[in-house]
Parts: C-alpha cells; sequence; structure tokens
C-alpha cells in the first residue's frame, strides 16, 4: 500500500495533492480555441436553448457540488435549478416536464439511490445527463449522456479531487449555456474561460499552506462542535467543508446559511466555538461580516476564509486563509482546499483511520 500512496501518508492526503492535475484533465479537453466544447454532452445549442428546467440529483459531497451548480448555474445561464438528494428525490414523485435535463452526478456511479433516481427520471420521460468519475460505472452506462470527471482512481472514502472536479464540469456546463442562451457574450466568455484555466495553479499555491493549516487545526483537536457559516455559493462550500471535517474526524459539525444563525443555532455558540466564515462574494461581505460579529461577541474563534483584498474581515476573525481571486462563481473551488486540509489535519492529528473512516463505504450500493 506504501507505494500506491506514493510517499504520501494517506490517499486523502495523496488525492488533495492530486487536485491540480484533475482539475486540468477535467478542463482543457474541453476548452478548444477559446470555446467550451462538451461533444459527449450529444446538445447542439438549439437544443441547450430548449431546456427549461435542470434537476440535479446526487448523495453526499456530489450532492453538495450540485448545490454549487444551481447557483451558478441560475446566476449565469439563468435556467432555474433543483438540487435534491437522491435518497429524497425518488419518493417526492418530481415533476418532469418537456425540456427537463436531469444531471445525476456520482464519483463511483454505482451509488443505489443515485441510480434508481436515474431510472426515475428515464422513465418519466427526461433526458439524463451523467456527471461520473468512473468510467463504465452503472450510472456511466444507464445515461443519456455521460461527461466524465478526469479525477483518475479515488481511493479515500472521503471524497477530494472528484468532488473538485465535479465542481469545474458543472461551470463547463453553465458557462456553456449561458453562452447559447445569449446570458453572456464571447467576451464575457473568454474572460470566464481565462479564470478556468487558472484554477490549477491557484488550487497548487493553496495546497502549499498546508503547514500552516496543519498548526492551525493541531489547536483544535479537541473541539466538540465546530460550525460552518456562509452565504449564497458559500453556503455551498460550507456544507462541504462541514462534511468533510466530520467524517473523517468524527467531530460533530454543521453548515448553517449565515443568517439563519439567529434563528435557532447561534444559541450553540459558547466561549471558545470554533465558527469557520466563508465570505467569497462581495455583495455579501457585509451581512457576513455581521454574522462573524455576532458569533464571536458569544465568544466564538472566527476563522475566516475569503477573497485577497478584502482587509475588513481582519476585524471581524481571529484568524484569515487568504484565497486568490477568482471570478464569483468559481470561488468554491479555492474555498474548499483550505477545508480539506484543515479536516485531513484534525483527523491525522485526533489519530482517526482518515482513509477509511469508521461506518462508512467509498460507494454507498444499498438504498
Ligand atoms: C464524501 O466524502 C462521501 N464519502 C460521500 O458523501 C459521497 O460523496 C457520496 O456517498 C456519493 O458518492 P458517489 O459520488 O460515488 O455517488
Amino acid at each position: 500500500h506504501a507505494a500506491e500512496k506514493g510517499g504520501y501518508e494517506h490517499f486523502m492526503l495523496k488525492e488533495m495533492y492530486e487536485q491540480p492535475k484533475a482539475i486540468a484533465d477535467t478542463l482543457s479537453p474541453r476548452i478548444q480555441d477559446g470555446k467550451i466544447e462538451i461533444e459527449e454532452l450529444g446538445m447542439t445549442d438549439e437544443d441547450i436553448r430548449a431546456i427549461k428546467k435542470i434537476n440535479i440529483v446526487a448523495c453526499g459531497s456530489a450532492y453538495h457540488a450540485g448545490l454549487t451548480g444551481k447557483y451558478v448555474m441560475e446566476g449565469m445561464a439563468r435556467i432555474p435549478v433543483e438540487v435534491d438528494m437522491a435518497s429524497e428525490f425518488r419518493y417526492r414523485d418530481p415533476i418532469i416536464e418537456e425540456g427537463t435535463l436531469v444531471v445525476i452526478i456520482s464519483q463511483s456511479g454505482e451509488t443505489a439511490d443515485s441510480l434508481a433516481a436515474l431510472r426515475e427520471a428515464k422513465q418519466k420521460g427526461a433526458k439524463v445527463l451523467g456527471i461520473v468519475n468512473v468510467v463504465g460505472s452503472s450510472i456511466a452506462r444507464e445515461a443519456d449522456s455521460v461527461m466524465y470527471t478526469w479525477a483518475g482512481p479515488e481511493i479515500a472514502v472521503a471524497t477530494t479531487k472528484a468532488y473538485s472536479c465535479q465542481l469545474i464540469a458543472l461551470y463547463l456546463l453553465a458557462v456553456k449555456f449561458a453562452r447559447a442562451k445569449g446570458k453572456i457574450t464571447d467576451t464575457q466568455m473568454a474572460e470566464l474561460i481565462e479564470d478556468l484555466k487558472k484554477i490549477p495553479d491557484q488550487v497548487e499555491m493553496l495546497l502549499g499552506n498546508q503547514e500552516k493549516i496543519q498548526k492551525f487545526a493541531n489547536r483544535y483537536l479537541a473541539a466538540k462542535d465546530v460550525f460552518f457559516i456562509g452565504r449564497g455559493i458559500d453556503y455551498a462550500i460550507s456544507m462541504e467543508g462541514s462534511l468533510k471535517l466530520k467524517e473523517v474526524s468524527y467531530i460533530h459539525s454543521e453548515a448553517y446559511a449565515a443568517g439563519e444563525l439567529k434563528h435557532g443555532t447561534i444559541s450553540l455558540v459558547e466561549e471558545g466555538t470554533l465558527v469557520a466564515a466563508v465570505l467569497t462574494q462581495e455583495d455579501l461581505y457585509k451581512k457576513m461580516i455581521s454574522n462573524m460579529v455576532e458569533v464571536r461577541s458569544r465568544g466564538a474563534f472566527v476563522l475566516a476564509v475569503t477573497q485577497e483584498g478584502n482587509d475588513e474581515v481582519t476585524k471581524a476573525s481571529d484568524y484569515v486563509i487568504y484565497i486568490p481571486n477568482t471570478n464569483k462563481y468559481f470561488t468554491n473551488s479555492l474555498a474548499i482546499i483550505p477545508l480539506q486540509l484543515f479536516g485531513y489535519y484534525i483527523a491525522v492529528g485526533r489519530g482517526c483511520d482518515v482513509d477509511k473512516p469508521r461506518n462508512l463505504a467509498k460507494s454507498v450500493t444499498v438504498e
């Protein structure tokens, strides 16, 4: 096994470090002559214009990727998107009409509920697109079309690189759909593509912060509860950050839409509670900062993850991690890196079985 880990202590760490390459491999074949080409979609611009609604269906981290996808697709392409957990979608008799595209996201391509949701959607007449990592898996075989995430084999139970590639696949679709629908110009598309191309290097840079995050994590090995807060797209990444932490470290954590805290959860904040606040959206900085001030005044220690240039954040937090600037729709790809490292190092510090956390399976093939 040691050899397979290529010198890394765990598969999870190795796979986090493979993210720049995995992202580049998922992106580059689909960017040609300054345009986004997703041949495997099998859709012309006219077909894209006929899409009236998108249902994204997935489980776990893939579901979180879907939540990000909703913000990006709706914001950029103005197509309504619903996101469901596969285990819920199946049983709510979902409304699938002419012009509905169903997107099933799955690393393994074998998740029982996701596969059953795919079948249900097809039976109701939807066109189904799979965003899948394992080539030839059940979901890949049964979907009408497949867009592969080229992350390579993922061994650690906690997904990192496959999740990052799912985000990229969703961005590509959003930019493509936005252009086909005339919601962005060629110039805007070119700028978005430039920002996409920078992501692998930016991720690489963030992975270089590893020591700083390990040190920080070591201070919180005994934490009982950790809260992740964000608004908008940062709420989606908070959910993924929280899942990473709890699945590998067994520390209870929750993600909250920051504005919702006051409606109940803030009662759990006490002296020393760690609150990780993600704020990458300029139009939401002020609102986030006031939520951070609220938890801090109740004794919370606030770790902030924000875009470079947001200096105001230092006043409302105890520790800041900066991510490089990118388009507002792509910040999740950068903000997740320190959160993955944080979960990993807490788990290592607590002596947990990082690659095979208790009670979990890499792929959930029972319903
Ligand atoms: C994430 O770290 C999980 N272990 C889990 O939530 C996973 O994302 C989920 O089970 C979905 O799996 P899939 O992508 O293979 O369908």
